[in-house]
């Protein structure tokens, strides 16, 4: 495709291009490169979304695919669920849909999530496209094929690794994203300033009006940025065995808020309060001094972002973060930042250093 730009993420036994448009003309392009011309789509998306966009995009497809239906869950993190994707599957079966058949997720991280989780799993697996419509899907989940669901009040616990065939960013379909959301995902877009780049965490820094003000030039910049780092860091470890543990910076304790205060907070307010905590750790070993804690937390804050959090007790975070996935052997993993741009991955953290990280965040 000429038209529009695109990078590719090789993570060794299969490659695919995110591909960055202002709208979804080139849609059909890229599904017919794939050679989906006579198949069948099914456009998984919540009621938000569906409403906006699935019309459009059905069109769209519909020059390329032979039949396109929608199938709508209500928005939110509360239908994060197996319940949600046995109703997938009822769909699918109900319509007719096969092996050759193709599943779309359209909108935030919950039904890119769950669209990857269906098609990973019907007919024991079919082809998958992200169109991801959040900053925080534009910059994390649609991009190296970590699908699932939540169980109860543990985050993500039930899922696959499954990349889709193609990711299609349309910048300006973030133009109907309520605000709050689009803080979210700037908290995903900070963590990788953290982990990966000091120049890019400068570069948030030093524009952060234009950021806030949506100014589409830095928008598009960060986008790219964020996914071009991601498909680094996914193409070394796509199973998350080592390397693509930074990437979780921040959400072990985020994860545990998220679920103890019953997906209440976004999943991106509860990055930034993991991530106001964890920080907490690089600066009582050190690493790091505390302007630059006081710094993250005045950056989230212009986001409108909470860097704490009420009505919970540390010792119930505790006992929640050993049933995060990277509890190993009974031990916490941890992602520490041992300067801005760099971290560290251990278990070799003592449960009073996480405790006073906790509490650090915790409000009376
Ligand atoms: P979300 O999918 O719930 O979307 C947020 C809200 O915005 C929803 O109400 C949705 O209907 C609405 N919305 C989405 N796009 C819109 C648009 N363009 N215009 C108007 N409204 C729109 O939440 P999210 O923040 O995108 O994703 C959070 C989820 O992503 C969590 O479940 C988290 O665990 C998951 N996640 C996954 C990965 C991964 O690697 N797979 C990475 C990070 C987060
Ligand atoms: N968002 C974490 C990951 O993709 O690994």
């Amino acid at each position: 495709m000429n038209n529009i730009e695109n990078i590719v993420v090789d993570t060794g036994t299969t490659a695919y291009p995110i591909y960055f448009a202002d709208d979804f003309g080139s849609l059909a392009e890229a599904a017919e490169k794939c050679g989906y011309k006579g198949r069948k789509l099914c456009i998984i998306t919540d009621n938000n979304v569906g409403g906006i966009y699935a019309e459009t995009i059905k069109r769209e497809m519909e020059k390329v695919f032979s039949e396109v239906k929608v199938c709508t869950f209500k928005a939110g993190e509360k239908s994060k669920t197996l319940d949600t994707i046995r109703d997938f599957y009822e769909f699918l079966l109900e319509n007719k849909f096969d092996r050759k058949s193709v599943i779309a997720g359209l909108g935030g991280g919950v039904a890119g999530d769950m669209a990857g989780f269906a098609a990973a799993s019907f007919m024991r697996g079919v082809d998958f496209i992200q169109i991801p419509t959040t900053l925080l899907a534009q910059v994390d989940s649609s991009v190296g094929g970590k699908v699932g669901v939540d169980l109860g009040s543990y985050k993500n616990v039930v899922g696959a690794f499954y990349q889709p065939k193609f990711v299609y960013i349309n910048t300006s379909s973030l133009d109907t994203l309520p605000k709050r959301e689009f803080s979210a995902g700037m908290a995903e877009v900070i963590k990788y300033g953290i982990i990966q780049s000091e120049d890019f965490y400068k570069y948030i820094i030093e524009n952060k009006e234009k950021i806030k003000s949506f100014d589409k030039e830095y928008i598009r910049h960060i986008i790219r940025s964020c996914c071009e780092m991601k498909a680094v860091v996914v193409s070394k470890d796509e199973h998350d065995t080592g390397l693509r543990e930074i990437l979780n910076y921040g959400h072990t304790i985020g994860h545990a808020v998220e679920g103890l205060k019953g997906f209440e907070l976004l999943h991106g307010e509860c990055v930034a309060i993991g991530m106001a905590a964890v920080t907490d750790i690089s600066v009582k070993r050190g690493y790091i001094g505390e302007d630059k804690l006081a710094e993250l937390k005045e950056l989230l804050k212009f986001f409108d972002l909470p860097v704490s959090v009420s009505g919970l007790k540390a010792e119930n975070v505790y006992e929640q973060l050993f049933h995060d996935k990277k509890v190993s052997s009974n031990k916490l993993k941890f992602v520490i930042a041992d300067s801005v741009g760099s971290t560290i991955r251990t278990s070799d953290v003592a449960k009073d250093e996480v405790m006073a990280a906790i509490n650090s965040v915790i409000e009376d």
